[in-house]
């Protein structure tokens, strides 16, 4: 199993290009489904999670040709509409595949996701959404077994705000029949990147952005092209990196305006940054200070920007009291920055991060995505050797991240 060596105490310098956004392109791939003509997107990131979303799609009769970062998806002989379990616990944004399929095809029979590192995630709130909208839904052998004629439009409150239960109810009400108002919907920067997208495809949506979303069913959307926009808890997570090791990074191809919640915070822990339309300059040159940090839906501080601004505080001057409001489980990560010498408490949901001076190497284990993007960066600080195992973790969400952190001056290397 491959592992991830870093020698820290390096600054990082210079430019870095910003990926498109996982969690974007993830439901952007799935809107796919929705039509019989090619949908060509552009700035697809190569990670482990896009490969899994595009077997899912090819085992539904979805084509797929993809040259770098462009890819054409063609469901003109959609005729599967099954997403079995061995895909779906592997990646549990595979419950996009439900409404988009159930709205086009009448059936759906997408395996139940299960449980997962970071806490319960229940899907009940799309289920719920899609019953509300007509489908008759039965849970047969641990499948979500969906079906209806034509979906109707409907009023659909959801009483937690829902990322990708919004963007599922979203694709099943752009084919179904009259208006849905989606309430309390997400308004998180990848909704509205669907949306736009699903428009060009000849969706009638509104308010997207805001926490009322209102879509007008149509008979059939047709084929587009579409950009996925840059991936915000990347340029996040550099942003965190650099404020802890110090330097002066250049972040390209970002969009600055979806990340006000974590640059004001690293503004507060000391760094210099400056944005335009589409770059993000950061310098750092002193020991960060420390900040309280409480996630909550956007445009609150992203649940995703959590476990690497612990990372940060682990070795700035003063206390921290980090509050996760998102998931239940979702401090992972804290036990293995302790294996590092980090000072961490942890009170039900509220972590407390006494800054200490150093950290020093050690042998870690990666337990989700953001866990091992926050043990990169409290590898790049610790004296020494960190040896990070279980990256596969990384991969399904950073492309080429140790790639990005050499060019920077990172002293990080891949190694089995
Ligand atoms: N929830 C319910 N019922 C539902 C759906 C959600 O109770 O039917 C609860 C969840 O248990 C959680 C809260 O609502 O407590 C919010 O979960 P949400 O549904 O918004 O999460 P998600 O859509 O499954 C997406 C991202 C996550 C990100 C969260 C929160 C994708 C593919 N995933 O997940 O990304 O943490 O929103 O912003 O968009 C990651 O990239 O590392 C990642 C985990």
């Amino acid at each position: 199993m491959q592992k991830l060596k870093i020698r820290g105490g390096k600054p990082l310098r210079g430019d870095v290009r910003i990926s498109g956004a996982k969690n974007a392109a993830l439901p952007i791939l799935c809107a796919s489904l929705l039509t019989a003509e090619t949908l060509t997107l552009r700035n697809v990131p190569q990670l482990n999670d896009i490969g899994t979303m595009l077997k899912l799609l090819a085992q539904m009769g979805v084509t797929a040709q993809r040259d770098g970062e462009t890819l054409a998806l063609n469901a003109g002989s959609l005729d599967n509409p099954v997403a079995p379990y061995d895909l779906v616990k592997t990646m549990r944004a595979s419950i996009l595949a439900l409404g988009p399929l159930l709205t086009r095809l009448g059936e759906a029979k997408v395996s139940l996701p299960g449980g997962c590192a970071i806490g319960a995630r229940p899907v009940d709130l799309h289920i719920k959404g899609l019953e509300a909208m007509g489908a008759t839904i039965r849970i047969e052998a641990g499948y979500i077994h969906a079906t209806a004629k034509r979906l109707k439009g409907a009023r659909i409150f959801m009483d937690t705000v829902t990322v990708t239960g919004t963007e599922n109810l979203m694709m099943a009400a752009v084919l179904a029949d009259g208006r849905t108002l989606l309430e309390n919907a997400a308004r998180e920067p990848e909704v509205v990147d669907l949306a736009d997208c699903l428009i060009k495809m000849g969706a009638r949506i509104q308010g997207h952005g805001s926490d009322t979303i209102t879509i007008e069913g149509v008979a059939t959307l047709h084929g587009a092209a579409h950009a996925i926009m840059p991936d915000r808890i990347e340029t996040g997570t550099f942003l965190a990196a650099v404020t802890a090791t110090g330097g002066d990074i250049r972040l390209l191809n970002t969009q600055p305006g979806t990340l006000d919640a974590v640059i004001e915070k690293l503004r507060d822990a000391g760094a210099t940054i400056a944005s335009s339309a589409d770059q993000i300059s950061i310098a750092m040159h002193k020991r960060p200070l420390s900040i309280n940090v409480r996630t909550a839906p956007y445009p609150a501080f992203p649940t995703d920007m959590q476990a690497q601004f612990i990372a940060l505080n682990t070795i700035a001057s003063g206390t921290a009291v980090v509050t996760e409001t998102i998931f239940e489980n979702r401090f992972m990560h804290v036990q293995e920055l302790v294996r590092l010498g980090a000072r961490i408490d942890i009170e039900g949901n509220t972590a407390i991060v006494h800054g200490v001076d150093k950290l020093t190497g050690a042998a870690v284990m990666a337990t989700d995505l953001r866990a091992s993007a926050c043990l990169v960066i409290a590898g790049l600080v610790a004296e020494g050797e960190t040896l990070i195992d279980r990256i596969y973790h990384l991969d399904r969400g950073y492309d080429h991240i140790e790639k990005k952190l050499v060019a920077l001056g990172a002293d990080i290397e891949r190694c089995n």
